[in-house]
């Protein structure tokens, strides 16, 4: 189908103007979602091969054995970047392809795949913007069990993540200055240690309060290490958050919406901001941290810069006798909801980055994920027309635009994602790319949306040019 000739232009709708030159435009990409190639060049498992062959984890039994085949197809996949006109990426190294057994010795074959993908990034003009831990641990990691249950609930990971760290900053540090240590740690904790819907799936609240706390060490010390081998890098961190609203005046649902914030966006930030972990939380969670001295300036140490996923706002009452954090999520009638059936509010992500800048002083700012899965459709002549898609783009870019007139430092934005991959626990049904994909021939179709956030990318030069 082709675009509809009515659609606005985005110079038209966009303030455009209000982004520096220099903002860069991206998108994103994980590499347990699209790499595939699990089992060559010396990759070991993560807890991602295992628990996407766990018989009911994942929908429809998918798993990421193939995925979008990027291991082999990443040369397409950079002439697509092109297409696009983008100038950044955001993509993450697989540990186990590195560090297979989780520490000990280096995969070779696998530095080196990164080391061709970065070279192909730069030849073509693409800044890559490396995230070393998206939720692929070495699942040798998982397995040594000392404590409890292993990988994340055991202090040493924290310690294996910076010695990994180091041997990729090492190799790729000449070339790559942006770092990010971690994905979305509030994913890692509490959906894989208390929910159980993410690997390595468990629902043990002490499990996944010992997790959040080594899993921000980590951070920390990966930071320490990174810095250590590369010194021009840069250095950030990558945090999912939403806002969250009472469902009404009463007290009591008050005081959830508070709950649900120290849940989803305190315990994660005030840590890293020096803060400390909030004692409220503390008291809820009741349980202690595996804290030794000197941990918590690890965890703060400043930080170049701080990505921020956003994709939907949550709305609490409370919930006495429910989980933690007690506050049980209301499912707002007659709003817009994406496929994932997640709440569209673009003022969310506006107030999310004036709170990063404005109560935790961050300094530079990107937003590292934001996009919409919708169930598309394919015309008859193979394009995919996404106007839903189109519209998030631009309502979550306009609230960009807004935030920067206020004062927020937004450097960047990477749209999630580039192709259409393996959703986690969701398999493949839910498409967030910009580029559709036949999972049958691994053809890769630009979506309306695609060229949309070509032409916006396009505007915005325009006005730099114009300036
Ligand atoms: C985020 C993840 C990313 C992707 C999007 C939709 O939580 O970081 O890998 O799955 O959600």
């Amino acid at each position: 189908m082709p675009v509809p000739p009515s659609e606005p232009l985005a110079s038209a709708i966009l303030d455009l103007a209000a982004f520096p030159p220099s903002f860069a435009w991206g998108t994103a990409t994980a590499a347990y979602q699209i790499e595939g190639a699990v089992a060559e060049d010396g990759r070991a498992p993560s807890i991602w091969d295992t628990f996407s062959h766990v018989p009911g984890a994942v929908d429809n039994g998918d798993n990421g054995d193939t995925a979008c085949d990027h291991y082999h197809r990443w040369p397409e996949d950079i002439s697509l970047m092109k297409e696009l006109g983008t100038d950044a990426y955001r993509m993450s190294v697989a540990w186990p392809r590195i560090v297979p057994g989780g520490d000990g010795p280096v995969n070779a074959a696998g530095l080196d795949f990164y080391d061709r993908l970065v070279d192909g990034l730069l030849d073509a003009g693409i800044t890559p913007s490396v995230t070393l831990y998206h939720w692929d641990l070495p699942q040798a990691l998982q397995d040594r069990v000392q404590d409890s249950h292993g990988g994340w609930t055991e202090r040493a990971t924290a310690e294996h993540l910076a010695a990994y760290a180091s041997v990729v900053a090492e190799r790729l540090g000449d070339r790559v200055t942006q770092w990010a240590t971690l994905n979305e740690p509030l994913c890692s904790g509490w959906i894989g240690h208390l929910e159980g819907r993410m690997a390595p799936g468990f629902t043990d609240l002490t499990a996944a309060v010992r997790a959040s706390y080594h899993l921000l060490l980590g951070h920390g010390l990966a930071t320490q290490a990174i810095r250590a081998v590369a010194p021009g890098a840069q250095v950030g961190l990558v945090t999912n958050h939403s806002t969250v609203a009472a469902a009404s005046d009463r007290p009591e649902d008050l005081a959830a919406a508070v709950r649900m914030d120290g849940h989803t966006n305190r315990w994660w930030l005030d840590p890293v901001y020096g803060r400390g972990f909030p004692a409220d939380m503390r008291e809820l969670y009741g349980v202690e941290l595996p804290e030794q001295p000197g941990d918590l300036d690890v965890m703060a140490a400043p930080l170049d810069w701080h990505g921020l996923n956003y994709y939907f706002p949550v709305t609490v009452a409370d919930d006495p006798h429910g989980p933690i954090p007690r506050a049980r999520e209301v499912h707002l009638p007659d709003v817009p909801r994406t496929g994932m059936d997640w709440q569209i509010d673009a003022g969310g992500l506006e107030a999310l980055l004036l709170r990063l800048t404005e109560d935790y002083g961050v300094r530079k700012l990107y937003v590292t994920e934001n996009g919409s899965a919708f169930p598309d459709a394919t015309g008859l002549d193979g394009s995919v027309h996404d106007p839903d898609r189109t519209r998030y783009l631009e309502q979550h870019l306009a609230a960009c635009t807004n935030a920067v007139r206020k004062g927020v430092p937004l450097a960047g934005y990477y749209a999630w994602s580039l192709l259409d991959n393996f959703e986690w626990a969701y398999g493949y049904d839910k498409r967030f790319g910009l580029v559709h994909v036949d999972y049958t021939t691994q053809k890769r179709t630009v979506k309306t949306s695609g060229r949309r956030y070509a032409e916006i990318i396009n505007a915005h030069r325009q006005t730099v040019t114009d300036r």
